[in-house]
């Protein structure tokens, strides 16, 4: 496939003196306005196993044994010879205050040879990989009379190959915490079809508590990120992260919103919750991995705050009832922004960062126009006097934007930013996005495109037909994708930001489709998606060029300059199956670099990757020559295509 995409690319070469149908014209004595660099950013929540069983490390499933209260969800006895065990939860002996419940371990009969055995399954697997160092630990307490030793292992599913393993020689009758490491051998076959396996060779009760696994982290870091996801994201170049949702901070209940001062300090004190996507989350990935997530991408994080709706319908009356709610959202922004002379700067130097995050913009709540009883203008005003009070330079994001009926907006107050959501069919993106922002107020509030996503499909992303679907979305979304992108940054003095979402989906548990990055325990790949957004954020210079195009219909694109380098980025979308030439003419040049440097994306609109084909649909880099101010490129039939010339 690569090889038809060079050719393509060869093919769509510079050529000369053609009559074109489509005409580029460039005004490069005309720069109109700034490109915002916030533009292009990332979104994030816990859905589609983003985190747990995605982008946070942990291997374990149900690692604090909370996920389900009746049972050991993900765990279960291994039977070896004559060996006989069972296990059950047991809240009688709690880990400790915050993980009320432990997993007890009952063996009646084990020798060495037939030992006891429990098993987790991990995220439908545990990745094994060859020269690989693992890091266990695990909370255990044995009954009187039982001293050990304790085997953890990495064993393939029918417990034939053991693949790494390490021992605790003996436990006591308090709560311990052990860590090990286990080493894979150089010359074994990668795969998932693993278990974490522990076991015991004499009979007894043992008590076990927060079991956990990790991988060589993206920089090591202890509790840290997936190094394959990590990279697919730094790749991308955010300029912020919206955290931390979405549906996930608002939660179904005012309860189960996303509780931020649970998910600090030590991993072992922290609950998790359920979220809003069907499963509980362990919340290792907190509220500072989340910050340290972006300072790892050298992005700043677009804080959204809890604003009293919940997505069943849980509501809190703006006033006294509110306020507890703006104080906890103020300690939040004092944790992520105070110094160490603050409680809850000081809190996050006791978590482990003494350096103050970088934070601009603040949402308050998420879609506030489900909240049918139009009280998020009474809402807003509280959160947005309160946090101006106290940090007059912050900017605050309303929830609901002009895509929204009038009387579901805030009025009372202008919001400095609007959060617009657009989940569009490709054909609706290439149809509304030639004069979508025209009629929008330049000197308005600024706008945020919090969440956007094309797809293909006659029905929206929440149809339940979406399930048959592959996880991440074809071409023809990713050309939808493109020329939404273009109108976003033709506008982006006023379009100062803007989100793809979701951004990740574990292809063996979703909720929603489509997404831009997928990935099973072992493997990832971005989307035809994630590749259009990675040639729009990654090309993109700091001025806007008045560029006209002659036909919409044909062909969409936006032209940039950075006024240092003095590069044009054209990025050009040819929504036709043919071959179009362009007729570019870049006016107010004395002259342009002879080489110009291509990257195009082109496949059948109905292409797509996947796990066993992640390339399959991929950018394609290419020089052309001879370039001068006037000349015509020919666009590769249903393609997305960067020009990267220097203008003099
Ligand atoms: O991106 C998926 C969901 O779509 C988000 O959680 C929510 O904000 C939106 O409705």
């Amino acid at each position: 496939m690569k090889k038809i995409l060079a050719l393509l690319a060869l093919f769509s070469s510079l050529t000369s003196g053609i009559s074109a149908d489509v005409t580029l014209t460039v005004s490069a004595d005309k720069p109109t306005r700034k490109v915002s660099p916030m533009l292009y950013g990332l979104m994030t929540e816990e859905i589609n196993h983003c985190y747990d069983g995605g982008l946070y490390a942990e291997l374990v499933h149900n690692r604090a044994f909370l996920d389900d209260p009746k049972t050991p969800k993900y765990w279960a006895v291994v039977k070896s010879g004559d060996s006989a065990a069972t296990i059950t939860l047991d809240p009688s002996q709690p880990l400790n205050e915050n993980i009320p419940t432990s997993l007890r371990f009952d063996v009646t009969s084990a020798t060495p040879s037939a030992p006891g055995e429990f098993a987790n399954e991990g995220y439908w697997g545990i990745p094994v990989k060859p020269s690989t160092q693992y890091k266990a630990s695990f909370y255990a307490k044995a009954s009187t009379g039982f001293s050990g030793p304790v085997t953890i292992a990495i064993i393939d599913n029918d417990g034939s190959t053991v693949y790494a393993k390490a021992q605790v020689s003996s436990l006591s009758t308090n709560w311990q915490n052990y860590s090990l490491t286990l080493k894979t051998k150089s010359k074994i076959t990668t795969t998932t079809k693993a278990r974490l396996v522990i076991s015991v060779q004499h009979p007894g009760t043992v008590w076990f508590g927060l079991v956990s696994l990790f991988p060589p982290t993206w920089n090591n870091q202890p509790n840290g990120f997936r190094k394959d996801l990590m990279q697919l994201l730094v790749d991308l170049k955010p300029a912020f992260l919206r955290l931390p949702g979405g549906n996930y901070l608002e939660g179904d209940t005012i309860e189960t919103r996303f509780p931020w001062k649970k998910t600090l300090g030590p991993i072992d004190q922290r609950p998790g919750h359920q979220g809003p996507w069907g499963y509980r989350s362990t919340d290792g990935l907190g509220l500072l991995e989340f910050l340290e997530w972006c300072e790892d991408m050298k992005a700043e994080p677009v804080l959204a705050v809890f604003a009293g709706y919940a997505l069943k319908g849980g509501l809190v009356k703006a006033g006294p009832d509110l306020e507890p709610f703006v104080q906890e959202a103020l300690e939040e922004i004092e944790y992520v922004t105070g110094s160490a002379d603050t409680k809850w700067g000081a809190q996050r130097v006791k978590d482990g960062h003494p350096k103050p995050f970088t934070l601009h913009y603040v949402e308050i709540g998420n879609e506030d126009w489900f909240d049918r009883k139009k009280t998020y203008d009474a809402r807003f005003a509280q959160f947005n006097n309160a946090i101006k009070k106290k940090y007059p330079e912050l900017k605050c994001i309303s929830s609901v934007g002009n895509e929204q009926p009038a009387d579901l907006r805030v009025h009372s107050s202008t919001p400095d930013v609007l959060d617009e959501h657009y989940y569009r069919n490709a054909d609706a993106f290439i149809k509304d996005s030639p004069g979508h922002f025209d009629k929008y107020n330049r000197h308005g509030p600024e706008i945020f495109v919090g969440e956007w996503a094309a797809h293909e499909t006659s029905f929206p992303p929440w149809d339940a037909k979406s399930a048959a679907l592959p996880p991440t979305p074809n071409m023809k979304a990713a050309l939808g994708d493109a020329v939404w992108m273009a109108a976003m940054e033709r506008n982006s003095d006023f379009v100062t930001m803007q989100c793809y979402a979701p951004l990740f989906v574990n292809v063996n548990d979703r909720q929603w489709r489509p997404d831009l990055i997928g990935y099973d325990a072992l493997r990832s790949f971005g989307a035809p998606s994630y590749y259009a957004f990675r040639m729009f954020s990654r090309n993109v210079g700091d001025t806007i060029l008045k560029a006209d195009l002659s036909e919409s219909n044909l062909v969409q694109g936006t032209v940039t300059r950075d006024s240092k380098s003095g590069i044009i980025y054209m990025k050009l979308v040819n929504l036709q199956s043919a071959a179009q030439p362009v007729k570019i003419e870049i006016k107010g040049v004395r002259s342009v670099g002879h080489t110009a440097e291509v990257e195009t994306l082109a496949a059948d609109p109905s292409d797509t990757n996947s796990m066993d084909a992640p390339e399959k649909v991929i950018p394609v880099k290419g020089k052309i020559e001879k370039v001068k101010p006037a000349f015509t490129y020919t666009l590769a039939p249903n393609s997305i295509t960067v020009l990267k010339l220097r203008g003099k």
